[in-house]
This record gives C-alpha cells, structure tokens and sequence, in this order.
C-alpha cells in the first residue's frame, strides 16, 4: 500500500468552521488522507475561510500567498479553499490566485471526495452550490475514534434573518435543521467515543426547528443520554429565545448557565437600521427573564460599533446598555463594510470615531469581564478537565460558566468533572484547587 497522503486543514472564523474541518477531514480520509498539523508535510492544504469582516476575508488571500513558495517546492501540492469566502468569491479565488485547485463552500463538502479526485487528476474543481440534497446525509459516517472531552455538534446551519450588515445569509444560504433523531445518533457516538460536554451549533441555534418543541426539545432528548454531563448551545438571535428555552436553563441539570445572545447595539434607531427586529428595551427584558429563572448565567454579547448612522448618541446608548446589562464575556467589533449586503450602499463614518468609540467600548467591556472573574474567586465551581496546563502537573478546563480553569491535578482527571476552589483570577483564566 502506498503512504498515505497528508492533509493540512487551517480553519478561520467560527466553530461551525471548526466542525466542518473536522468532517472535511474525515471525507478526505477516504481518499486516503491523513491530518498533519505541518503545512510544509502537506500534499494538500485546506483553508476553510470566514468571510464575516473584510479583514478576514484578505487574510486568505495573504496566507494563499504564503504558500506559493511551498508550492514551487513541491509542485504536486495541491491547494484548495473551503467555507465562507469560498462561497462568496468562487471562482474569483483561482483567478486572483491560479494555484489553487480547489474551491468549495460550506453547503457542497460532501462531494470533496469527488472533488479531490478529480484534482489528483489535474483538473480544477469548483462547486459552491447550495444543494437541494442534505450534506450530512451524503457525508459518510463519522469514525468510532476515541476523542476529547468536549465537541461541537451543527444543528442547524443558515440564517434566514438578513441583518443589513451581515454576509452569513448569502455565504451559508437559507436556514436549514438536522432532524432530531440524526442528532442524537451523533451525539450517542460523540459520548461513545469519550466526549462528556456537547457544544450544539447553528449560525442561529435558537431558530432549530428539527424537534417538534425546537431547541428546548432537543436539548432534553440529549439530556436522557447517559454519559453525556454538559449541553450547551451557540449562536442565538433574541428573537428565537422561546420560554421553554429559558425554562431549560432552570430545570436542566447538564444545560451550563452561560448564554452567548447577542444584541450589536444599544440604539433603536441603529437596531431598526441593522434589521435586528427588536428594541434595546426588549433584549434588556428578555435578559430579565433569564436572569429570573437562573441568576447566576454568566451573559455574554457581540457588539458592532461604527454601523452606518450610528451617531455619538447612539453609540451612548449601546454604553448604557451595557452597563445596564452587565456582561460576563463579550465580543466587540468595529462595522466592516461586506459587498452585497444592505448596509453596504450606506456612508460610512468616520473610521477614527469608530476606533475611538470601539476602545471605549472594550474598555467598558473588559472592567465587566475581569470583574465577572474575580466574583469566583473563593467559590467552588465544577470543571470538565480537557488538556494538560502550562505548569508540571496542571491541568486545564472549563468550568461551567465556560471560564478557563487550571489547577494541579492527577493526570487521569482528563476527561472527568471535578470540584474546584477558585483561588485567584488572572488575565484570561482562573486557578484553582481540587476541593478533596
Ligand atoms: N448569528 C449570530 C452571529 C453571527 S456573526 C447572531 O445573529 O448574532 C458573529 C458576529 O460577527 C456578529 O454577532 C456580529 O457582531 C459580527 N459581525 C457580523 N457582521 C459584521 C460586520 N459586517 N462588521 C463587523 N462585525 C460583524
Ligand atoms: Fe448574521 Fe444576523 Fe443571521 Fe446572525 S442573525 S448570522 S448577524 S444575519
Ligand atoms: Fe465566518 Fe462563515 Fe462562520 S463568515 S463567522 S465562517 S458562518
């Protein structure tokens, strides 16, 4: 039997990226493909790309650049271009760049099997359709290796709500749901394998509808697989965030108290303009409603700053809510113009201001982070540990308010669930002792 050939995969964006790299790998498996983390051992290089700010979209064409020389080095190298800005560039991508032998977006992996056969032959392969088949269907079963603790699990993929500023409709297509019972096959094999914390996915999680009772549904079918300890779920929209969802974070044992909901803004006026269909008012209530059946979720936000419009009280008005909100963990971003997409025909203002306003803004947000951290020094929290730390003999997990946590512990705790004393909190994580 011939070597195997190597595949290097580098994934940007979010983990609905990290999920397809893992499943773009196991297609290529089949090839005869195996992962190497060097891209100078590479036979073939993957990039599966994000293409939601401008900034990560250039990123690509750079690294593409990058591997030029390995390419001349090794002219068989083949190249290829997965995920968002595949779709949204297509055959663009091998124009700017001629290397490139491979082009696929996130709805068409299933064939890349295919695809990389017909490179190996020496044509170019393109294929960013949004198929009427199911990719998941297609793709072949996932293999009974052992894993990790913890794993992403796609639910539900798309976004049919076409914020103005947004490519993710137009990069990831209509929104679509797994049906439930795949799901579970999954997740039963992820837990066979070693995996105890499940991370659902879906550009907007919230919106599943597979299960009759959506999200919430869902997540109490995952909830009766033994061996299965955490369940937790990214990205929701506001307005997808039903009471029996909320309801879940009450009387769900294995649902962790964190929440990721983001809101952009704090402005009406700039929250009507980014078709977010809700008022600033709405989101701080829903936010009290939450709060009221678990009070002691750890929030977290995306926030854009600079949108088109946004005026200096605007922008006052997205501080106060957050003050008003107060943030465990957020994410902030300065507006980036993406082609196609509503808000991009707008006057954009002033990118000075816009700095100015998003260093407020992580100013703010940091104080509420660090101090969210501090709040655990003393307590007891439970961490899932996944990985050996820094230190001889730490180890490092997460605790479920999804903080990072290292402690000095006995190797054979990978994997398993352990009470800590949060003892001190430092820039990005928290230390701790196993409490006996
Ligand atoms: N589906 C999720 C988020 C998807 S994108 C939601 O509805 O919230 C992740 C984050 O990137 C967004 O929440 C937003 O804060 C940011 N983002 C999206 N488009 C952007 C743009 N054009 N400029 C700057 N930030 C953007
Ligand atoms: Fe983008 Fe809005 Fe859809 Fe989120 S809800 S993916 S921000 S269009
Ligand atoms: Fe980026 Fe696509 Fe995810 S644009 S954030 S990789 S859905």
């Amino acid at each position: 039997m011939s070597d195997p050939k190597k595949l290097f995969i580098k994934t940007y964006g979010c983990q609905m990226n990290v999920y397809d790299s893992e499943r773009m790998a196991e297609a290529l498996s089949g090839n005869g493909y195996v992962q190497t983390q060097s891209a100078e051992d590479a036979d073939m290089i993957l990039l599966n790309t994000c293409h939601i700010r401008e900034k990560a979209a250039e990123k690509i064409y750079s690294e593409l650049g990058r591997f030029k020389a390995l390419h001349d080095a090794k002219p068989d190298l083949k190249i290829g271009v997965a995920g968002c800005v595949a779709q949204a560039e297509g055959e663009e991508i091998m124009r700017r760049q001629p290397m490139v032998d491979l082009v696929v977006g996130p709805q068409s992996y299933h064939r890349l099997p295919a695809m990389e056969q017909a490179v190996a032959r020496g044509e170019k392969a393109l294929d960013t359709d949004f198929p009427e088949e199911d990719k998941f269907e297609k793709l072949k079963a996932r293999p009974k290796v052992a894993r990790g603790p913890t794993a992403f699990l796609t639910v539900q993929e798309g976004c049919d709500k076409f914020c103005a500023f947004c490519v993710v409709p137009y990069t990831r297509g209509a929104e679509v749901s797994r049906p439930a019972d795949r799901i579970l096959q999954e997740a039963r094999d992820l837990v066979a394998a070693g995996v105890r914390e499940i991370t659902l996915l879906g550009q907007n999680v919230n919106a599943y509808h597979g299960a009759e009772g959506g999200l919430a549904d869902l997540i109490w079918q995952l909830d009766k697989i033994e061996g299965l300890s955490r369940i937790r779920f990214t990205t929701s929209h506001p307005n997808d965030m039903d009471q029996a969802l909320i309801d879940a974070h009450a009387t769900c044992g294995k649902l962790m108290p964190y929440l990721h909901l983001p809101v952009q803004s704090g402005s009406d006026r700039i929250l009507k303009a980014m078709n977010r269909k809700h008022t600033a008012a709405q989101y701080v209530d829903l936010i009290a409603r939450i709060r009221s059946v678990r009070p002691d979720l750890l929030l977290s936000g995306d926030f854009i700053v600079g949108f088109p419009g946004e005026t200096d009280q605007d922008f006052e008005d997205t501080m106060e809510l957050v003050r008003t909100v107060n943030y465990g963990q957020a994410y902030s971003f300065k507006y980036s113009t993406r082609p196609g997409t509503p808000a991009a025909e707008k006057a954009q203002i002033d990118d000075g201001l816009a700095t100015e306003r998003l260093h407020r803004l992580q100013a703010l947000l940091t104080t509420q982070q660090r101090a969210a951290q501090q709040s655990m020094v003393g307590r007891e929290v439970s961490v899932l540990f996944e990985k050996v730390g820094r230190l001889e003999g730490q180890l490092i997990g997460k605790s479920e308010y999804l903080h990072a946590v290292h402690a000095v512990a006995p190797r054979g705790d990978i994997g398993q669930i352990r009470k800590v004393r949060i003892v001190e909190s430092v820039t990005n994580s928290l230390g701790g002792e196993l409490v006996a």
